[in-house]
């Protein structure tokens, strides 16, 4: 009726303060249960990885949305947990290490593939059902592409998995994002001449794997558990993929570099279906083009690089030769479901002291998603103005709401003398479309300490939202010095988890558009 409408417009979402407690803190008409977290069993072989972050669900059935899989990104470990290894009281940590430490870490990175269901309001995991599946560091996985990698065209493992997206396809999609993290790196003086980056985990020390194989974008197939990596989107530390249908089926992909002074990239598929074969463009944000990584056509590609496959494995060279914008840390990217515009979230970029980062809007010439031409502007800057800091993940619920979680890095939160001390621990913002708080920024979430709130993905019926809490207690020096227990099991340890979000809140803001639509 005309009152209800009107009851209904009154609604305003009552913001949560800045909290540094260690403990997931949520707004009023929000609750939470956690659905799975660390090393939980999800078969009678497999447990569940560390570091949830990325979350993505799929009905198995359309018609039903209360059951499905979801697959969770794990992006990393922390060793003082996971394997029992503190680097910290080492002058070399990686003269101490062993390979049973290694080997416990590799299989906690990657990914899973969890059935849930929903029942009575509470999510909970199918134990055993025969679709739960591990993908670790240790997996082998095929590259989607005709000339070998480093003589492979089979790898190792896929690691470092941040964001990713889902496929028109129903396929699952996780991006490698600080693979230098875990095999080092390979990098290139003015003479081409090559040399070897240690990474911070040391794995290199026990497998021989080279940098080459990781930094790309994983393909997963939910049915069989089969991955691919896709050569053609180009290798750099990939934070995301968020994917366009055309209506010729061809896809477009948005990608970012999350790295200081690193790009933003848009990949379109030359055959429909199919991430394989396409033309991959970088951002010059200044002049609004998308300029092609085409070693054919372009002279100063074929000048530096042998083939169209060097290009893409040295895709931030071949960025900077052909003038690219270099952006503060592209994070998380999605589309608005009502304009078509794309945003972006540049976390921040220490190097030319941005510390709270803006999210980056871009309007494709004439809202075509395959053109070369766009307008980029700021939509919302970080800082004090607008009570958040450092933009990640992002996401659109099914009114066209837009939910931002912040990542301010543990080491810096909560400290007297950084910059992020009056946002206190890292959130969970929403930015409503409709209604008196239109385009305000409204905290909403607090994640317990040092944690960050990562993989927002809402229920296809508008009603869950889905979220990693990500690395709690990560500045723990060691085991009697937590600086989080969060989840508050017996054992004290803090462990990152997925929780289903729910309440009065999550549906009222996904049905906004029906009150003011
Ligand atoms: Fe893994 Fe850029 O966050
Ligand atoms: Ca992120
Ligand atoms: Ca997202
Ligand atoms: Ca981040």
């Amino acid at each position: 009726s005309k009152e209800n409408l009107e009851q209904l417009r009154r609604i305003v979402l009552e913001e949560l303060s800045a909290s540094d407690q260690d403990d997931l803190l949520l707004t009023k008409e929000l609750d939470y249960h956690t659905i799975i977290k660390w090393g939980d069993k999800i078969s009678d072989d497999d447990s569940f990885g560390f570091n949830n972050d990325f979350t993505c669900f799929i009905p198995l059935n359309e018609n039903n949305p209360k059951d499905g899989l979801l697959w969770v990104n794990h992006e990393y470990v922390n060793p003082l947990f996971v394997s029992g290894f503190n680097h910290r009281k080492y002058k070399n940590p990686q003269q101490h290490r062993t390979v049973e430490q290694v080997n416990k870490e590799m299989y906690n990175v990657g990914g899973s593939i969890i059935r849930i269901k929903e029942e009575k309001g509470k999510w909970s995991i199918v134990e055993n059902d025969p679709l739960n599946r591990r993908i670790t560091a240790q997996t082998p996985i095929q590259l989607n592409w005709d000339t070998p990698i480093k003589g492979k065209t089979s790898v190792v493992g896929t690691l470092s998995n941040c964001s990713g997206g889902i496929t028109p396809w129903k396929t699952f999609l996780s991006c490698e994002e600080n693979y230098d993290g875990f095999f080092g790196e390979t990098e290139y003086n003015e003479n081409n001449e090559t040399t070897h980056r240690p990474s911070f985990y040391g794995w290199e020390n026990f497998y021989d794997y080279p940098p080459e194989h990781y930094g790309w974008v994983v393909e997963i197939d939910p049915k069989n558990g089969r991955a691919q990596k896709h050569i053609a989107l180009g290798r750099f530390a990939h934070e995301c993929c968020t994917l366009y249908e055309l209506d010729d089926k061809r896809v477009v992909v948005y990608t970012g570099d999350d790295k200081n002074s690193e790009h933003l990239y848009k990949f379109i598929s030359s055959k429909p279906g199919s991430l394989k074969e396409g033309i991959l463009y970088v951002a010059d944000t200044v002049h609004g083009k998308w300029l092609a990584l085409d070693w054919e056509n372009q002279t100063v590609l074929r000048e530096k690089f042998k083939d169209q496959t060097e290009v893409l494995i040295r895709a931030r060279e071949a960025s900077k030769l052909l003038g690219a914008t270099e952006l503060n840390r592209p994070e998380d990217i999605e589309i608005d479901p009502i304009t078509g515009n794309i945003f972006i979230s540049l976390t921040n970029n220490k190097d030319v002291n941005d510390f709270h980062g803006s999210i980056l809007k871009i309007e494709e010439t004439n809202g075509e998603f395959d053109a070369l031409t766009f307008r980029a502007s700021t939509y919302k800057v970080g800082g004090e103005e607008n009570g958040f800091s450092c933009p990640d993940n992002l996401a659109f619920d099914l009114s066209g709401n837009l939910w931002i979680t912040s990542d301010m890095s543990g080491s810096a939160m909560n400290k007297i003398d950084k910059p992020y001390m009056s946002f206190k621990n890292n959130s969970l913002f929403v930015i409503p479309r409709y209604g008196e708080q239109a385009g305000e920024v409204i905290r909403v979430a607090s994640a317990p300490r040092d944690a960050e709130l990562t993989g927002p993905w809402f229920s296809p019926d508008g009603k869950t939202l889905f979220l990693s809490v990500q690395h709690p207690g990560e500045q723990s020096i060691d085991l009697n010095t937590l600086t989080s227990k969060w989840p508050f099991d017996k054992d004290d340890i803090p462990k990152p988890a997925v929780v289903a979000i729910t309440g009065n809140l999550i549906e009222k803001m996904n049905n906004l558009n029906k009150i003011y639509g």
